[in-house]
């Protein structure tokens, strides 16, 4: 086994490097190897300072969170840390990259902290549902105060360098790693420098005692903007206990609270997401092949989406030209891109000369021939075959061999897309979510003839557009829209049977996404739903349930938010919406048409009917290997649709709840209507096995 620790002496200082690649997480090996170097090096006599620093690209960014759920193992970070502090030599530790959750508790109990100017600190523990467990919560706040430390924690974000300093949390920001913290530890020795431990630093807790601090107060707070998640709420029980007792008890306190919200479920589920969002990468595409040349990208269509493609094209590095039909849309197309800049040099987000630099690599044009050099074409014109048949034909003429088509469809038939063109191998689906040039999603979908290293291409893409791409394969809707399909006609019904689209938006709402259906309908634009019931109007089944109530909707104009109606009313700049009674008035009607009698959904009753919709169509969409597994719809869902992440998504939600619990549920709808509710074959092939989806993920 390679060495976790390197311990070197240089002069009287020891140099300990912890090495355990990628992350330089704190596995046990790490821990045990450590302990005995710190002991190693505190016994040497002429040992008179202890740097603690990572070795490669960042200072340990956590615990192993592969450990996390298996028995733990001696020695635990709280004795490391207890060790570090209690050391009579100075330990120094030099921090860079990534210092995180446990890497950053050992930091705070060294003796001094000097960090790179680029280093990002942080406890990201409420990502995984848990809390620093470490002493984290117990040293944090003796440093920085309560206020401080209760918002990085609750937060999770991590803070720069600069930031870090200046709340006293580090002692120097440092220019290089290891020259500097040499330089600066010979001076703490030669000055013979007193240094107080972490946990004897006791005025800011006396302060927040004398100026009555109000922990529940910061409590409330956080327990809104972190709706229905435990963590934070856990972290203010952790620094209410720091104000009431030693720094021994409050430090058993956490270590309690942090094994118990491990057993959470949705400690697991954040875990599950962790794990879910970077095996998404990894698909049998890219075992085989490398990624083409891509250097320079040209977007068809100046639109919602094809500015928001630009601006992601843009803000990767890469040079873009954006083509339009006319000159009237490629003006409003530079709008769009101007506004989107304007705001961000508003904000502070990027400055002048940033936005300039990437406007020099920005080109315009109604000419396609503009695009004959470029390494990749992302379509983003009208959702209507016809349109972009007739722009692929024309771009299968003009780009250069081996440049890539993409598409931007959201429903269509990529197959038939490719099948237009005289190099079908080279035609992929990149299906971007609005906005573009912020939604981290991007579903890649994979038609029958494209070459694998175009794959590979459009998940590179992904990566530098930092985006989290996930394989589809070609059907209505690929992954994510397939299933918005079903849950969104379960709604319909629901509404039709008599729940309002208000009730169903305070149950989904409360489940714990950012809004509902109905205000997400909204938002998106009546419009493209009712475009896409028309396309599928012939194919439908006769006897299959229709709702109507949306397409009256649609017939008045109100198509949501940019028509100031939708399901809600928008009056006057009011971007949350009103109820509307004209929109009951609309949904009685059609109850009365239909001879249907409302009967009354409690929001128990609502969200199983919804995820059961949910769930049974990603069954279906994972049988038909739509997708790769199951852990892929999560991540399509999480960040394409807002499912809750302390849920881990749909298909982890389905293994928690119980899958035979989801087939009796499906099985009981199904006696309404058979046609809607048929029960997936995977779903029941699991249930059979006694097995769940997770035993589908790699
Ligand atoms: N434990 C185990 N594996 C980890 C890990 C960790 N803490 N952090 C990252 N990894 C793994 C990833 O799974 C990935 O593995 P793969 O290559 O097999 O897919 C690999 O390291 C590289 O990770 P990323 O792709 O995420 O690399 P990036 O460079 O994009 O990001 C990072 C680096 C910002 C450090 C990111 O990995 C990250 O956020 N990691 C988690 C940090 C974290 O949550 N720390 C707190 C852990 S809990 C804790 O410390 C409890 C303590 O209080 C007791
Ligand atoms: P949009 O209507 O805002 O933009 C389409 C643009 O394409 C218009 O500016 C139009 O002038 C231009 N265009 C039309 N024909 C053209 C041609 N022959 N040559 C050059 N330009 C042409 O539409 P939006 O919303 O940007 O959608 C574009 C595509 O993205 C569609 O396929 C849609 O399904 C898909 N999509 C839309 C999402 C959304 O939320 N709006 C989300 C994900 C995908």
């Amino acid at each position: 086994m390679t060495k976790k620790i390197d311990l070197v002496y240089q002069e009287n200082v020891a140099i300990i490097s912890i090495c355990n690649p990628p992350v330089n997480a704190l596995s046990v090996e790490v821990r045990k190897e450590l302990l005995d170097a710190l002991k190693e090096a505190e016994k040497k006599e002429n040992v008179e300072a202890i740097i603690l620093k990572g070795s490669g690209k960042t200072f340990p960014a956590g615990a192993d969170i592969k450990e996390f759920g298996l028995p733990p193992q001696k020695p635990d970070l709280p004795t490391i840390n207890d060790y570090i502090e209690n050391i009579n030599k100075p330990v120094i530790c030099a921090l860079h990259g990534n210092t995180l959750g446990g890497g950053l508790e050992i930091a705070l109990a060294c003796h001094y902290r000097f960090a790179h100017f680029k280093t990002k600190i942080g406890l990201p523990e409420v990502s995984l549902g848990l809390i620093p467990g470490a002493g984290g919560t117990q040293r944090l706040p003796r440093l920085i105060g309560i206020p401080e430390a209760y918002k990085m924690m609750a937060s999770g974000l991590p803070i720069n360098a600069d930031k870090a300093l200046k709340l006293g949390l580090i002692n120097k920001v440092i220019q290089d790693i290891d020259e500097s913290s040499i330089h600066f530890t010979k001076d703490l020795i030669e000055n013979n420098n007193n240094f107080i431990k972490t946990k004897d630093r006791n005025e800011l807790i006396n302060n927040a005692n004398e100026d009555k601090i109000n922990i529940t107060e910061l409590k409330n707070n956080f327990k809104k903007q972190y709706r229905n998640q435990l963590a934070p709420q856990k972290i203010g029980d952790c620094l209410e206990k720091l104000l009431q007792s030693s720094f021994e008890e409050g430090q058993n306190f956490e270590r309690n609270t942090f094994f118990e919200l491990l057993k959470t479920e949705q400690s697991k589920s954040y875990i599950h997401a962790f794990f879910a969002e970077r095996t998404s990468s990894k698909i049998p595409e890219i075992k085989s092949a490398h990624p083409r040349n891509l250097n320079t990208v040209g977007v068809v269509g100046g639109g919602t989406m094809g500015s928001g493609i630009t601006i992601a094209a843009l803000n990767a590095g890469l040079p873009v030209t954006m083509i339009e039909r006319n000159q009237d849309s490629l003006d409003k197309g530079m709008k769009n891109l101007e506004k989107i800049y304007n705001r961000d040099i508003e904000k502070g987000r990027l400055s002048s000369s940033q936005v300039e630099e990437i406007f020099s690599r920005f080109t315009k044009t109604t000419d396609f021939e503009a695009l004959s050099s470029v390494d990749m074409v992302i379509e983003a014109v009208f959702e209507e075959m016809n349109v972009k048949k007739q722009v692929f034909k024309i771009l299968d003429k003009i780009v250069k061999k081996g440049s890539i088509i993409a598409s931007n469809t959201s429903y269509l038939d990529i197959n038939e897309l490719a099948s237009v063109t005289s190099r079908p191998e080279d035609v992929i689906g990149l299906h971007f979510f609005s906005p573009a040039n912020i939604m981290r999603l991007l579903e890649i979908v994979v038609p029958d003839k494209v070459s694998n290293d175009v794959v590979a291409t459009g998940f590179y893409l992904a990566k530098l557009m930092k985006k989290i791409p996930v394989r589809a394969g070609v059907c209505d809707g690929f992954i994510g829209n397939r299933i918005l399909n079903k849950y969104g006609d379960c709604a319909y019904f629901m509404m039709e049977d008599g729940a309002t689209p208000y009730e169903i938006d305070k149950a989904i709402f409360e489940f714990g996404y950012p809004m509902g259906p109905f205000q997400m309908f909204d938002l998106a634009g009546g419009d493209i739903g009712w475009a896409m019931r028309k396309r599928l109007k012939p194919m439908r089944d006769k006897n299959e349930r229709y709702v109507h109530i949306p397409d009256k909707l649609c017939e008045k104009g109100w198509f949501g938010q940019k028509t100031g109606r939708g399901f809600y009313r928008y009056d006057k700049g009011n971007r949350r919406g009103d109820e509307d009674p004209e929109v009951l008035e609309i949904i009685n009607l059609e109850r009365q048409k239909k001879s249907i009698i409302p009967t009354k959904f409690s929001q128990e009753e609502i969200i199983r009917r919804y995820m059961a919709a949910m769930i049974n169509e990603a069954s279906n969409v994972i049988y038909e290997k739509i997708a790769l597994r199951p852990s892929d719809v999560d991540v399509t869902k999480l960040y394409g649709y807002g499912f809750p992440r302390y849920r881990g998504g749909p298909m982890k939600y389905a293994d928690s709840y119980g899958l035979d619990k989801i087939l009796d549920d499906i099985r009981e709808f199904e006696k309404e209507d058979s046609i809607f509710w048929k029960p997936s074959n995977l779903i029941i092939e699991l249930v059979k096995k006694g097995n769940n989806f997770d035993s589908l993920n790699e």
